[in-house]
């Protein structure tokens, strides 16, 4: 990420635009749901966290306490349960807290083809990946509209604008989702004092592909190809308050998404195989 892209730290201003507003942060527990808590913090922000690993969130609540003097709420949630989101927004309602900022961010991969899993696997991941973040979505909305402000991140993917390839196969057309998405809430509530982007990163460096066990082939790609969370979260948020509807960080990224979306798709898609290690 290009240190223009970074947009302005509040470390460096010292401003704290978010402060008093309540931002619900899902998937808190690592990474870049980790990353977006501690810079919303530091730029005012009360947070609520919400993940499956509940000890992980206390532990980021109280040194995000600690160090910002922010106000948090933790919340166990498993996003693979049809029922969560609605739980997510009792258990914040019940605090008397109102969500002026979402990040859906919370995701995982399931690496191999799509009949290796057994169809219960899909519907938890597709309740994961589109359904929580669409009614989280519908359930915060119209507070912000009543408000007249409101801040929502989808954090989608490159992934959701290039072509599919085998391995992950829900999982590009899920941030494809999120980047329409995005577009039709933008173009719906953006001139009410409401600013949606969906956040387009390449490979980050996180426990993602730990988890979703492609570690090995990822680690064939260059350093140079991956950001940091704290970068990616940076940048997210400069294009977010510059009203930028669908943001890919990082030049390279930038770069080499916009080629391969000028390519035939045959090419692309390829090119986008060969990456995932086909
Ligand atoms: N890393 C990359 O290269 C990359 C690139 C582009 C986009 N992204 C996107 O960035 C987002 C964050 O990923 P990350 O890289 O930060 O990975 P990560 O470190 O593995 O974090 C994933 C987060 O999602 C949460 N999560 C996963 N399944 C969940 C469930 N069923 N219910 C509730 N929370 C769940 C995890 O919490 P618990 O396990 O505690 O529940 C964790 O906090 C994802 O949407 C991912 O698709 C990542």
């Amino acid at each position: 990420v290009s240190p223009r892209d970074k947009g302005e730290s509040p470390a460096r201003s010292g401003s704290r635009p978010y402060e008093g507003r309540w931002a619900l942060v899902t998937g808190a527990s690592s990474g870049l749901g980790e990353a977006f808590a501690v810079e919303l913090a530091a730029r005012g922000a009360n947070v609520a966290l919400a993940a499956r690993r509940t000890d992980r969130l206390a532990a980021l609540a109280a040194r995000l306490g600690d160090s910002h003097g922010t106000r948090t709420l933790t919340v166990a949630a498993d996003l693979g349960q049809a029922s969560a989101p609605a739980e997510i927004m009792d258990a914040l309602q019940c605090e008397g807290v109102a969500v002026d900022f979402l990040v859906n961010n919370a995701g995982s991969g399931l690496k191999d083809r799509y009949l290796d899993y057994d169809w219960a696997a899909h519907d938890s991941y597709l309740n994961l990946m589109v359904r929580s973040c669409a009614e989280l979505s519908w359930r915060v909305l119209p507070g912000m509209v009543e408000r007249r402000y409101g801040r929502m991140i989808q954090v989608a993917s490159v992934a959701g604008l290039l072509p599919g390839s085998r391995g992950h196969t829900l999982y590009g057309a899920c941030k494809a989702f999120l980047v329409s998405f995005s577009q039709s809430l933008a173009a719906e509530y953006g001139g009410q004092g409401i600013k949606v982007s969906a956040l387009c990163p390449g490979f980050i460096s996180t426990e993602f592909h730990d988890v979703a066990g492609t570690r090995e082939v990822v680690a064939r790609q260059p350093r140079f190809m991956f950001s940091s969370p704290e970068d990616v979260v940076a940048s997210g948020l400069h294009a977010l308050e510059r009203g930028q509807v669908v943001h890919i960080p990082g030049k390279i990224n930038k770069l080499s998404t916009r080629l391969l979306r000028e390519l035939p798709t045959a090419w692309a898609a390829k090119i986008v195989a060969g990456q995932a290690g086909d």
